[in-house]
This record gives structure tokens, sequence and C-alpha cells, in this order.
């Protein structure tokens, strides 16, 4: 690898100009979570709350991401590392851009998220655990992946036989089998302002 040839470019208009443009910080949302829990559609309702107070946001999500760029990508766990490495990076370049991401993937692996918010930076990385039991998460089976699971028609299936490992100090933590998805929303929202990310 010729990386000692590489030479990292400093862009004319940074981060802080693009930010207070916008008028609003960057930062990584970064939820997680079992497959059924809830990510994406909280991040979904976390997004409408944040557009309607004028806030630039993009979503990053599991199954569209696993579509385009990390269509390449299985459910191995060396796999899931490189997605999530790559998705980290996509997530860095987002911040960059002034604007705060929402990435809703199960990322099930400590390290792996470890290794996120060293590279996205403890500031702007902000974990998301999306808790629900795995018997809710099954039950809900909006994919009927869990049914297939059982099965043994896919094997690997996080929270079935491949693990998840929850967060030891998420910034917050969003029980969807105890409050709506729009009261959870909302938490994140209150993150925000409480901790003056958002002013609106
Ligand atoms: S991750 O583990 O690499 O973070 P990611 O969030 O991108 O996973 O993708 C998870 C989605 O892929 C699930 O919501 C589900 O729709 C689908 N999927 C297909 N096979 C599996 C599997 N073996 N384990 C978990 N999810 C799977």
């Amino acid at each position: 690898m010729a990386e000692s040839n590489l030479h990292f470019h400093k862009h004319r208009i940074s981060r802080q100009l693009k930010e207070d443009r916008n008028q609003q910080k960057s930062r990584v949302l970064w939820f997680t979570g079992l497959s059924g829990s809830g990510k994406s559609t909280v991040a979904n309702a976390t997004e409408k709350l944040l557009h309607d107070l004028d806030i630039h946001t993009y979503i990053l999500d599991g199954d569209n991401v696993r579509m385009g760029l990390n269509k390449d990508l299985g459910f191995a766990p060396e796999d899931r590392t490189e997605n999530i490495r790559r998705i980290t990076e996509v997530s860095k370049l987002f911040a960059d851009a002034g604007i705060i991401v929402l990435t809703a993937f199960i990322s099930p692996y400590l390290d792996d998220r470890k290794s996120a918010r060293k590279i996205i930076g403890d500031v702007d990385f902000i974990e998301i655990y999306v808790k629900a039991d795995l018997s809710v998460c099954e039950s809900r089976d909006p994919k009927g992946l869990y049914k297939k699971a059982r099965a043994g028609e896919i094997k690997g299936f996080t929270g079935i036989d491949a693990p998840y490992e929850p967060p030891v100090n998420p910034e917050i933590v969003l029980e969807t089998d105890r409050y709506s998805i729009i009261e959870c929303a909302q938490f994140v929202v209150d993150y925000l302002l409480k901790n003056k990310i958002i002013n609106k």
C-alpha cells in the first residue's frame, strides 16, 4: 500500500463554516440494537422532528446501504465489521459536511462501535441503544426473518445464532417496548436540546 504517498487535504471551507451557515452542529446519532428493535423506525421519526426544526440530516440505514455501497458484504463477523467500518467513514464525511447523520445498523460488536467512536470522535459520536427484548423483536418480526432463522433457513442471525453485544455506557437508551416511537424520537431531540447541539 502506498499510503505514505497520500496527503490529507484540508478544505478551504471548513466544517465550522458549514455548521455556522446551517446554524447547527454536526453529530453522528448511532442507533444500535437487534433487528426489529425499531432502529430505523425511531431514526425516521427523529429525522422528521429535526427536519421540522429546519435541521439538516441524513439517515444511513442497514438495508439501504447493504443494497448499494456495501452490497459485496454478507453477515459473517468480518463482513459486519467491514460494513460498520465503511459506515463509520461515511458518517464522518457527513459530519464534516455540517449535518446530523443518523445511522441505523445492528452493529452487534462492541469493538466495532468502539472503533466507530474513536474514528468519529467522542464528542461527535452519540450512541443510542434501541433496547427491546429479543422476544418482543421476534414477535414483531417485520421482515419475517426471525421465523426463517428459527427454521434454520438463515444461518448466523443476530440474537438467534449470532451475538448482539449491548452497549456498556450509551449516551441514550430507548426502550421501544415501553415507550411509543414518537416518545423515543422526542427523547433524542430532548437530548440534543439539553446538550446544546440544537437550539431551536
Ligand atoms: S450489521 O450486523 O452488519 O450491523 P445491518 O444493520 O447492516 O447488520 O443489517 C441488518 C439487516 O439485514 C437486518 O435488519 C435484516 O433485515 C437483514 N439480515 C439478513 N441476514 C441477517 C443476519 N444473518 N443477521 C442479522 N440481520 C440480517
